[in-house]
This record gives C-alpha cells, sequence and structure tokens, in this order.
C-alpha cells in the first residue's frame, strides 16, 4: 500500500462498486491509484482521470498497467474526456473527493497548515487565482461570506476581519501564517486544529470543487452501463448534500445507500484524515 496516501472506504467501495473481472471502470479521482490499484488487482480495467498532473506523473511510475489509462483533466468534463479514449460503457464510477494525503504533505501545493508553506491550494496549475489571491484580495465581506458558506464557521467574521487587520501591514503569504492567525481567532474545538475548516473552505474556492463536481455528477448517467455503478466519497457537508440530492431526483439511478457509510472507528484510527468520509451508491437501472 502506498504510504502516502491509504485508500478511504476501500472494502465498501470495492464491494460497492461490483468490481468484476474483464469489465471497465472510471476512477474519476484516481490520486496515487489506492482504490485503482484495487480494482485492477481483481482483473478490471480502469480509466485513471485526475486534474493535477504532478500526482499522474508520480502515478504512472508507481503503477505502469497495461490495463490501466490514464486522462489528466477535470472531472467536470468527463463524459468528452472518457469517450476520447473509449466508446465502452462504464461498469462503474469513483469519485473520491478532495485532496490525497500526498498533496496536503507536499509543500508544492500549499494547502495544509501543517507543513508551513507558500499559501497557494491550486490542484491544477493551469488555474491562475491561488489561495494567497483570495486571502489578500478578497473584501472582508466576502472572506466572511466564504468562511460561512463553505466552513459553516461562526467565527468567521472574527476571521475575516484578524485577516484584515494583519494584511494591512503585509500580504498574508504562507500556510503557517494564516494557521496561526486562525487559531489566535479560533479556540482550539476537540481534536480539529482551529485552522481546519477555513482551509478546506479556501481549497475548495481556489479549485471551484463544488461547481466541478456539480457539473460533473449528470455526466455519470450516460457513461454508465444498465446496473453500472456510482460511488461518491465526499469529506464536506456541502459536497455531501450535492450528492444526496442528484442521487435522490436522478430517475435513472436506484439509492443503494439509504444512509451513508461511514468509515469504522478503527479505520479513523489507523487513517485520521478519513474520518468526515460519507460514501453514498447509486446503480443505474
Ligand atoms: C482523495 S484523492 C483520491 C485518492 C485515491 N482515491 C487513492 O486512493 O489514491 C482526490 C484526487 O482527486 C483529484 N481531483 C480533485 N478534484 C478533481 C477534479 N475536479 N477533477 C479531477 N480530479 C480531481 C485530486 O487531484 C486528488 O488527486
Amino acid at each position: 500500500m502506498n504510504p502516502e496516501h491509504q485508500p478511504v472506504l476501500l472494502e465498501a467501495v470495492i464491494t460497492g462498486l461490483n468490481v468484476t473481472p474483464g469489465q471497465l471502470y472510471l476512477d474519476a479521482t484516481v490520486g496515487l491509484g489506492g482504490h485503482t490499484q484495487a480494482i485492477l488487482k481483481r482483473g478490471a480495467a480502469v480509466i485513471g482521470l485526475d486534474r493535477d498532473p504532478q500526482t499522474l506523473t508520480r502515478l504512472a511510475e508507481a503503477l505502469p498497467d497495461p490495463q490501466l489509462t490514464l486522462i489528466e483533466g477535470n472531472f467536470s468534463q468527463m463524459s468528452d474526456l472518457v469517450r476520447q479514449v473509449t466508446s465502452q460503457p462504464l461498469a462503474g464510477i469513483l469519485m473520491d473527493l478532495g485532496v490525497s494525503r500526498y498533496q496536503l504533505a507536499e509543500p508544492s501545493y500549499g494547502l495544509s497548515f501543517q507543513v508551513d508553506a507558500p499559501l497557494d491550494m491550486r490542484l491544477d496549475p493551469h488555474l491562475t487565482v491561488n489561495a494567497r489571491d483570495l486571502v489578500n484580495g478578497l473584501s472582508q465581506k466576502e472572506l466572511t461570506h466564504l468562511f460561512r458558506l463553505y466552513a459553516n464557521e461562526p467565527q468567521a467574521a472574527a476571521m475575516a476581519r484578524a485577516i484584515g487587520f494583519k494584511r494591512r501591514f503585509a500580504p498574508i503569504q504562507r500556510t503557517g501564517e494564516l494557521a496561526e492567525l486562525i487559531a489566535s481567532v479560533n479556540p482550539r474545538r476537540g481534536k480539529l486544529h482551529p485552522a481546519t475548516k477555513v482551509f478546506q473552505a479556501l481549497r475548495l474556492a481556489v479549485n471551484h470543487e463544488l461547481d466541478h463536481l456539480t457539473a460533473a455528477l449528470p455526466q455519470t448517467v450516460d457513461l454508465l452501463q444498465p446496473h453500472g455503478r456510482l460511488a461518491v466519497i465526499s469529506f464536506h457537508e456541502g459536497e455531501d448534500r450535492l450528492v444526496k440530492q442528484f442521487m435522490k431526483h436522478e430517475s435513472h439511478f436506484n439509492i443503494l445507500t439509504k444512509k451513508p457509510i461511514i468509515p469504522t472507528a478503527a479505520e479513523i484510527a489507523a487513517n485520521p484524515p478519513s474520518r468526515s468520509a460519507k460514501l453514498r451508491l447509486v446503480e443505474k437501472l
């Protein structure tokens, strides 16, 4: 197993997708291939999609496999991207949202409050606006709105005020600087670092993650074969709400998980970032 990323809810995903030898699956967030490797091991083929070229380069070196086709691109365009390589209907699609542990730990992404680095957060180097631009460029009102909307943060206004005050003297440049500032406004609640949700909110905004998810979900319908399955793992309330609503209202799908599947205490202990994961599954009629 790759020490840089442990696949979340692995058994539930493999069982839920009903992985069958000889069939073709799309891993729309292939990352370092944790789930994909398990699908390949069961004798199936995988198209692995990711918007992050750095991740794909690492994966191509680590997992050369004739049954794996890698594509760089955004899952918001999954239909066109998949149809460029095959017209075969898919037996299953996996979307494991967010970022990998590798991306969080790698300073060049500037994603984590635990790794001091230039504040960036872009998963896709083609994006022109990074987290530094948002933190230093949005008005206090806009930052408050962002922290409320994406982080559900009760201290949103106080955090935005603290940012507004600090940047009057010099722009906020580093993850460590921002994490410290947020922590000074927001006392630690439980085990979670006080900056966790604000960092997630900024990442969602920089990468337009909810917009891409909204665009991607309807494309899964035509890509899947009858009885093909869609599995989505989300880590954020807003993401999960979108997934749940889509699955509920899409008439071509049968819901397989009335309640989302969540990790066991043992999985959370072994892999703490899995703690907020929710897996939802549907089957195409
Ligand atoms: C949680 S990781 C996936 C980990 C993978 N399932 C594994 O077990 O190794 C999420 C991956 O999705 C990618 N990603 C995020 N948003 C994307 C999007 N809109 N389109 C394509 N890839 C995306 C990220 O770059 C990251 O590599």
